[in-house]
């Protein structure tokens, strides 16, 4: 009997004291300015700048997306060899631009010669609507300075500290870090750039989200204190469902804004928002407005 009591009931114990200090001392994110300004409507934000709408990552795509009437610009970063951040979401150049090779292997200079709307086509490659139109590579700098009022998720996507020191930096000179939401998949990036920026809001990597789907899962999704302030997730990740009531709800909970990746069909839209998705991250911005019922300032198809 003595030795149940230590080697099950002791440990228990243990535990439930733990989990009881947790939950004690856990404590819900705080809404960062640059969502709080926005309101408590579902908001609508542009993917990429709406690609499915325009070339991607390029000021053309910005200035649309902006007057479309969107509530936030989503954009990826690289670093260039000199150094500088730059617009753009792969890797290599090839998928987007008339470029070759790896973006950190040119400097500013010799991405931004090269001609980013050469491959978006809206029919499956009959026509080629942006070629040669001057669409080009922007750096960070340009994007801010272009649009300083302008919300933004800004995803990190590569794990270098330089890049994470490079954009706080920008975001301090420029007088925007509470108009940003910084994300990446890559913790170390998170951190640094958090390291940086303490006071920019930042939303879950990889690692963060594996955990709050795990606490969620086994219930004790109230323990956890975030240390960002949004959760950007996809509603689906193989077979895994990620998007469910539950996880959505305690995420809430626990002060974080929630906004889904990459929502394109009105269907999905409407069966998010009814979830409680606060966001919606899509390449057809257009769609969602529509179906907010908001109207649009300009007709996203007579740029096609
Ligand atoms: O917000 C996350 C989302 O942007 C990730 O997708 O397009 O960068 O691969 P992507
Ligand atoms: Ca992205």
């Amino acid at each position: 009997m003595l030795r149940f009591a230590r080697f099950v009931v002791a440990p228990l114990l243990l535990i439930a004291i733990a989990l009881g200090l947790l939950g004690l001392t856990s404590r819900p994110a705080s809404p960062p300015p640059v969502l709080t300004a926005l309101g408590d409507q579902p908001l609508v934000i542009a993917h990429r700048g709406g690609k499915g709408l325009w070339p991607e990552n390029t000021l053309f795509a910005f200035e649309r997306a902006l007057e479309l009437g969107v509530d936030m610009l989503e954009m990826d970063l690289h670093l260039s060899a000199d150094g500088e951040p730059v617009v753009i979401h792969d890797t290599t150049l090839e998928r987007t631009t008339n470029g070759e090779g790896p973006v950190a292997a040119h400097n500013l200079a010799e991405l931004q010669a090269l001609d980013a709307g050469y491959r978006w086509s809206a029919d499956g490659g009959q026509s080629y609507p942006y070629r040669n139109q001057g669409t080009r590579i922007p750096s960070f700098t340009e994007v801010l300075q272009r649009f300083p009022r302008a919300p933004k998720l800004v995803e990190l996507k590569v794990a270098d500290d330089a890049l994470a020191e490079r954009v706080c930096e920008q975001l301090k000179r420029s007088g925007q870090t509470d108009r940003v939401v910084v994300g990446s998949f890559h913790e170390s990036a998170l951190r640094r750039f958090r390291e940086q920026c303490p006071d920019v809001a930042t939303s879950a990597g990889a690692s963060s989200v594996r955990l709050l789907v795990a606490l969620n899962w086994i219930g004790l999704g109230k323990l956890l204190s975030p240390t960002y302030q949004a959760l950007q997730i996809p509603e689906q990740h193989g077979d895994l469902r990620i998007a469910t009531p539950g996880l959505i709800a305690t995420a809430r909970e626990r002060g974080l804004h929630v906004q889904l990746w990459t929502i394109n069909e009105q269907p999905a839209m409407h069966r998010l928002l009814d979830m409680g998705a606060q966001a919606l991250i899509t390449d057809y911005p257009d769609r969602a407005l529509q179906l907010l019922g908001r109207s649009t300032r300009i007709s996203a198809l007579s740029d096609e």
